[in-house]
C-alpha cells in the first residue's frame, strides 16, 4: 500500500518535471506576470486574515467574536491555502519568459537578479510560512513552548510580506491596492496592541482588587483593606 503511494508520488512528481520543462519552451506573453501579480496579493490577504485569526484565537476574551473551534479550524485551513496561492505566486514565474525566474531564484534568496533584496525578502516569508504551516502537524513531536515560538514567527513573516508586496509590486501604484496594505497594517497592528495589553493586564492578578477576590484569599483581603482605607 505505502509502495504503490511513493511511486503514485514519484510517477507524479517526474510529470510535473517534464510538464514544466515543456511548458517553459512556451511564449504565454505576460500571462504568467498578471497571475503572479493576483495570486501574490490573494496569498497577502490571505495571510493577514490568518494572522488576525491567530492573534483572536490568542486573544482571551470573555465573549469572542469567533467561537474558538470555528477560528481555529478556519486558521488552519486559510494557512493551507495562503501556502497554495504563494505556491502559484513564485511558481508560475517560473513560465515568464521576461522576470527569467528558474527554480534557484524562486527557491533561495538573494539567487534573482530581479530586485534581489525584496525577492529574497520574499522568499524567506515564503519558507519561514512553510516552517510554521507545517507546525499544526508537529506540535505533538516539538511541545507546545516550541510550537508556540515558532508561531510568534508568523508576525515576521507577515511584515516581511508586508514590505515585499508593497515594495515590489507594480500594483502598489493603484490606490485600492495601497489602501489594502494601510487597513491590513492598521488592523494587524492595532490588534497586537490590544493583545499586548491584555497579556499583560491578565499577568498582574494578585495586584487586582476584584469584587470576585475569594474570602480565603489573604493577599487578596488585606489588597480589600488597603484599598477601603486609602
Ligand atoms: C518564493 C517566494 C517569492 C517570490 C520568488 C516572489 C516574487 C515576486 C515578484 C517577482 C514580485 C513582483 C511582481 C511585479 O512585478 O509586480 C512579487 C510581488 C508580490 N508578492 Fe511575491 N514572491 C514570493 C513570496 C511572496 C509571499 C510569501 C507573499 C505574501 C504572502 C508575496 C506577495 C506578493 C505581493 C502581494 C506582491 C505584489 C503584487 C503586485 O502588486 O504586483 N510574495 N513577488
Amino acid at each position: 500500500m505505502n509502495r504503490t503511494r511513493s511511486t503514485d508520488a514519484l510517477a507524479a512528481f517526474i510529470g510535473a518535471l517534464v510538464s514544466t520543462l515543456i511548458l517553459r519552451g512556451l511564449d504565454f506573453g505576460h500571462a504568467p506576470w498578471y497571475i503572479s501579480r493576483s495570486s501574490g496579493l490573494v496569498a497577502y490577504v490571505l495571510l493577514t486574515l490568518s494572522v488576525v485569526l491567530g492573534l483572536l484565537l490568542s486573544t482571551r476574551s470573555p465573549r469572542p467574536l469567533v467561537p474558538r473551534a470555528l477560528a481555529f479550524d478556519l486558521h488552519r485551513f486559510i494557512s493551507i491555502l495562503t501556502l497554495t496561492m504563494i505556491g502559484v505566486h513564485a511558481g508560475i514565474l517560473l513560465f515568464d519568459n521576461y522576470l527569467g525566474f528558474g527554480p534557484a531564484e524562486i527557491l533561495l534568496p538573494f539567487a534573482s537578479d530581479s530586485e534581489p533584496l525584496l525577492t529574497a525578502v520574499g522568499v524567506v516569508a515564503a519558507w519561514s510560512l512553510v516552517a510554521i504551516t507545517a507546525s499544526f502537524w508537529l506540535r505533538r513531536h516539538i511541545g507546545p513552548r516550541a510550537w508556540r515560538r515558532l508561531h510568534y514567527l508568523s508576525f515576521a513573516s507577515w511584515l516581511l510580506s508586508l514590505v515585499h508586496g508593497f515594495a515590489q509590486g507594480t500594483d502598489t501604484a493603484i490606490p485600492f491596492v495601497s489602501a489594502i496594505y494601510i487597513l491590513s497594517a492598521a488592523i494587524v497592528a492595532g490588534l497586537l496592541t490590544y493583545r499586548i495589553g491584555s497579556r499583560s493586564g491578565s499577568r498582574t492578578p494578585a495586584t487586582t482588587v476584584s469584587p470576585q477576590a475569594g474570602p480565603g484569599n489573604r493577599e487578596s483581603r488585606r489588597l480589600a483593606s488597603r484599598a477601603a482605607s486609602d
